[in-house]
């Protein structure tokens, strides 16, 4: 997976059907699900580029850098140069059991859009993501519906478009079963 995501980088932004009003949407979706504010601390845990993460801290202009999260250092590399984002090397597993801390000693949101399919014990690892948020803090998990209509994805060999679509978890496999209250 590293060396996918490696390999896509330098195009990933170009690849994805993403307009600037599309990120726009989406940017503001994510910040009103997670009712975010200036104040917050926040992290985008598998952010990938750095898309959604720069939409949100230009619409937001947050009072403490974004922590833009990802194990890829190529993508971190395509972060755009901005105070508002700090990126932040690791995995989300490495986040939830502390391998890497975080430079805040709390968090009041992050998210993980369209990364917690990459996680191998996403309940495990959900669950000490929660326990790193402050008290009232919010965590949201995004993904393309399982029907996405969406037809262009990447292939991992070539990084060109591919006729069939991103594979997502199949409902039996929801990455979010068995986090949260029982
Ligand atoms: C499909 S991209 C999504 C990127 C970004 N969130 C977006 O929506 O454009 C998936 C990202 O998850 C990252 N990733 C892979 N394994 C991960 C892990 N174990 N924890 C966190 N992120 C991971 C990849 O490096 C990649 O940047």
């Amino acid at each position: 997976m590293g060396e996918h995501y490696q390999n896509l980088a330098s195009t990933y932004d170009d690849n994805w059907v993403y307009s600037p009003a599309f990120v726009g949407w989406m940017s503001e979706r994510i910040a009103s699900a997670l009712e975010l504010s200036a104040n917050d601390r926040m992290a985008d845990i598998g952010c990938g580029t750095g898309l959604f993460a720069g939409g949100i801290a230009e619409a937001l202009r947050p009072h403490q850098p974004v922590l833009c999260v990802d194990p890829s250092a190529a993508m971190l590399d395509q972060l755009p140069s901005s105070p508002a984002l700090s990126p932040l090397r690791a995995s989300a597993e490495e986040i939830a059991d502390q391998t890497v801390p975080l430079p805040y000693e709390r968090l009041d949101a992050m998210w993980l859009k369209e990364s917690v399919h990459h996680v191998t014990d996403p309940a495990t690892t959900l669950r000490g993501l929660a326990r790193l948020l402050a008290p009232g803090g919010r965590l949201l998990v995004a993904m393309l519906p399982p029907r996405s209509t969406t037809r262009c994805s990447l292939k991992p060999s070539s990084g060109t478009r591919s006729s069939s679509p991103t594979p997502l978890p199949s409902p039996g496999t929801c990455p979010m079963r068995g986090f949260g209250p029982s």
